[in-house]
């Protein structure tokens, strides 16, 4: 028996009540007859440009659910947009997931659609699935026009951050920077670079939980409208027979997404997102799974921040199903998907040739995109994005100057007086999961508008933050534990000579260990917070666990929360 039909097909007043809600929205008894009813969940908003039109998509899969004689009924959630959203959507990752996850165990639903986007959105919704277990596809929605500027086309953040450094090293006028900004989102839709949002959406693709090609198509076009369609025919169908998410989310799946992520150079935001979601699911994962993954898997894609090219160009050349192709020899292919077949029948040879994805006889790069680091600065590991780095700075010893959060590194970087040189390692604390809160993308840290002027690019720069999946430079992130949870970065000082050697992924301050653990850590009081960022301040795990909630992964399953028998003479007892 399908989960809904607990709710309408009985003869108590507890159906009659079920029914007749329902009849206010115009759907009639004779329609609540025990077929499936497919939620969609839509992180539709106006203040959301990545997800802004999926309202219209919405109404695609309104046809395909009907068209596969379905009932589609629209569960509106919380949006996290990357923008406006302050300190961090980090911060609601969790709060998005535990919506998604209780919405869909309290309703009537027998499947879920998930319209997710920008770069929280579909980790939230995944991992809400994932802990529901009741099936579940995801559409993501896709990515947005390039913006051109000066006849180049643009990725919203990569290029931005560029110009950014252009601006105040004085080789770009203030009108020229408008100028950029009135070309710089052309439309609705997630960032057209390989930054998380896009990372997600092809990993999305890869654990099989969404139909093959649906990641790459932009978001105005109208095959977008078409997947929109294809999806809700395809929900009702896992709404009869399965499989839920716990039968796709399986340590295959997630080794397949993590060699996905490595050959295409994809964000470093999405090893928490698949760390949170494996756990939802069950799945022990660990940051050494994604290291041994990254050194066998060589990088294919020439993708901006990494490489050169927007995302939305790889769907010229076949989607991920193409690249899925490539990667055949590397992936467990035979991995149940949404389609109820395995990834193998989802992949395709790419139609065209095209020099955005290469082969793994001829990559990019030898290795994956993304190393873990670990020593006496990173006990519980950090990450380097190393396919966006500067290769001279892979292996670098230098002073560390050390800023105490956000607020102090805002106030001092561009001090003329600064002490600091190329060689200098910067060094953000205080901005994880619980010191940001929500561990902001502060990672990547400005560099000193001096050396800038001098013409540096890049330099060292280490934190506890997290660091946008379009930024770039050598930048080591998700330091755990953090400063604020008492990590080394909390006793480092300035002045410490600080090494990066990613060849031997370490990341260490080069002091004897019992100097360095003696010293007392440099710590700093707050008042305890009230709401729900106290449920953050005690409970947020660490970025090696994947910064869910302790007591979302912890203890047994959900009660079943399907309606009981009611007397009729209960007044109220819904
Ligand atoms: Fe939403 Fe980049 S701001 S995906």
């Amino acid at each position: 028996m399908m989960r809904s039909q607990q709710w309408f097909v009985r003869d108590d007043l507890a159906g009659f009540l079920h029914r007749s809600s329902l009849a206010a929205t115009g759907l009639s008894r004779h329609v609540l007859d025990g077929r499936p009813v497919i939620g969609i969940c839509n992180s539709w908003s106006d203040l959301v440009s990545c997800n802004f039109h999926l309202r219209g998509v919405t109404d695609a899969v309104r046809r395909g659910v009907a068209r596969a004689g379905g009932i589609a009924v629209e569960l509106s959630t919380m949006s996290l947009g990357e923008a406006l959203m302050k300190p961090t959507t980090m911060l609601y990752r969790n709060l998005v997931a535990m919506e998604v996850e209780e919405s869909i165990r309290a309703y009537p639903i027998d499947a879920v659609v998930l319209l997710g986007g920008c770069d929280k959105t579909m980790p939230a919704q995944l991992m809400g699935a994932a802990g529901a277990d009741v099936p579940a596809i995801a559409l993501p929605s896709g990515p947005a026009d390039p913006a051109v500027f000066r006849g180049r086309e643009l990725g919203v953040g990569t290029d931005l951050w560029s110009y950014v450094d252009e601006l105040r090293a004085g080789r770009m006028s203030r009108s020229d920077f408008d100028e950029l900004e009135a070309a710089s989102v052309p439309s609705a839709g997630h960032c057209p670079e390989l930054g998380t949002a896009s990372t997600m959406a092809a990993l999305t693709e890869a654990l099989g939980m969404a139909l093959p090609g649906s990641a790459t198509v932009p978001a105005t076009h109208a095959r977008r409208h078409a997947f929109g369609e294809a999806t809700g025919e395809r929900a009702v169908a896992l709404a009869r027979n399965g499989p839920r998410p716990s039968q796709i989310l399986t340590p295959a799946a997630f080794d397949n997404a993590i060699t996905t992520l490595m050959a295409i150079g994809g964000s470093t935001n999405a090893v928490v997102h698949l760390l949170a979601i494996a756990r939802r699911a069950g799945v022990e994962l660990s940051l050494d799974r994604f290291d041994e993954i990254a050194a066998r898997t060589p990088l294919i894609t020439n993708l901006r921040p990494s490489g050169e090219e927007l995302f939305v160009r790889l769907n010229a050349v076949g989607g991920i199903p193409a690249v899925l192709d490539r990667l055949s020899p590397l992936l467990d292919t035979s991995a149940l998907t949404v389609t109820s077949a395995s990834l193998a029948a989802g992949t395709r040879p790419a139609p065209v040739e095209d020099a955005v994805l290469s082969t793994l006889d001829e990559p990019f790069a030898p290795s994956g995109g993304i190393a873990v680091l670990r020593g006496n600065l990173a006990p519980d590991g950090a990450l380097i994005k190393t396919s966006a780095a500067t290769p001279e700075l892979l292996r670098h010893r230098g002073p560390a100057l050390v800023f105490d959060d956000h607020h102090e590194l805002s106030h001092r970087i561009d001090d003329p007086d600064l002490d600091v040189t190329p060689d200098t390692v910067l060094v953000l604390r205080n901005a994880g999961p619980i010191g940001g809160p929500g561990m902001p993308e502060w990672g990547a840290l400005p560099l000193p508008e001096k050396l800038l002027r001098q013409g540096v690019t890049d330099m060292v720069r280490v934190s506890d933050a997290r660091m946008s999946g379009t930024a770039f430079g050598t930048v080591a992130v998700h330091v755990a534990p953090e400063a604020a949870a008492g990590g080394p970065l909390s006793k480092l000082r300035t002045g410490d000579p600080v090494v990066l050697d990613v060849e031997h992924r370490r990341l260490a301050v080069d002091i004897p260990d019992e100097e360095f653990l003696r010293r007392a850590p440099s710590t700093r009081q707050s008042p305890r917070p009230r709401g729900y960022l106290r449920l953050v301040n005690e409970h947020i795990t660490q970025a090696d666990r994947g910064c869910d909630f302790d007591f979302m992964t912890d203890g047994g399953p959900a009660p079943d929360l399907a309606p009981r028998s009611i007397p009729a003479g209960w007044h109220g007892g819904w």
